[in-house]
């Protein structure tokens, strides 16, 4: 299956492509997006001296940047379709909302929101009927939830994308395209780490990728225009 995960150079993100390029079943196709990409260097190192099936094509880029097109050229040049788009990347600030500054919120919703947002607008033509759009959304963003002082941006941020997923999911059911969001509760990464530095996730990041990872490439046969909860506990 050829597949575009964004936010792939640590934490979930990294641990989805580990998962994949795993996978014993069928060879992938992985696009794995990052300003960062040491790490993928390294798995790609390892896949190709494995003589694995699978292929990771790394693409160094700043989601908060215009040049879209450069993207688009890159994945266009690398597979013929995508079957899974994994809008992963996050980005996240711990701050009462009187102290963060227009372009702290700017920056936030930029590569929570928009970048799935516009990313999507890129690509969507090159998905064929029966792939499938994921969103990784937060519990901060599910309607309902518990909420927590200093995440208001984030949460917000978050909350728009779990509603942009159902919206979507409407416009692209006459392309069989199916779009579904899940909410993470707490998992063990860097962010986590960042925002509550004195707590423990029940989940490891190679934990929740397994559930991620396998939702990604199968979920769309069971769900479509939902916001699904994926969560043990929050802090
Ligand atoms: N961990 C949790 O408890 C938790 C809970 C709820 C939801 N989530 C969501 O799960 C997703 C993954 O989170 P994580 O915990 O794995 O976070 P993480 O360890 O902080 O990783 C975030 C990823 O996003 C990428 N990213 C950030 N800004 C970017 C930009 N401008 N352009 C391109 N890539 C960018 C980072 O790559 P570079 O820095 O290399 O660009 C990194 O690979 C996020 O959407 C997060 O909101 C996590």
């Amino acid at each position: 299956m050829n597949i575009v995960v964004t936010g792939a150079s640590r934490g979930i993100g990294k641990a989805l492509v580990q998962t994949w390029t795993q996978s014993t079943t069928v060879p992938h196709h992985i696009i794995a997006i990052s300003r960062q990409t040491a790490a993928l260097q390294d798995i790609a190192t390892t896949l190709a001296a494995a003589h694995s099936p699978h292929k990771l094509s790394i693409l160094p880029f700043d989601l908060s940047c215009d040049n879209y097109d450069l993207l688009y050229q890159f994945v266009v040049e690398q597979v013929p379709h995508i079957d899974a788009l994994v809008h992963n990347a996050g980005s996240l600030v711990n701050r009462p909302f009187y102290e963060l500054t227009d372009g702290e919120v700017h920056s936030l919703f930029q590569i929570n929101t928009f970048a799935a947002w516009k990313l999507t607008k890129y690509l969507y033509t090159y998905m064929p009927a029966g792939s499938h759009i994921l969103n990784i959304g937060s519990m901060g963003g599910y309607q309902g939830s518990a909420k927590f002082a200093g995440l208001s941006a984030y949460s917000a941020s978050k909350a728009a994308l779990a509603c942009w997923s159902e919206c979507l999911a409407e416009e692209l059911k006459p392309r069989r395209i199916a779009v579904n969001c899940l909410c993470l509760g707490a998992v063990q990464t860097e962010m986590l780490r960042q925002a509550f530095p004195d707590f423990d996730a029940p989940l490891s990041a190679d934990e929740m990728a397994h559930f991620i990872g396998d939702f990604a490439l199968n979920g769309q046969r069971y769900f479509n225009g939902k916001v699904l909860p994926v969560s043990v506990n929050t802090p």
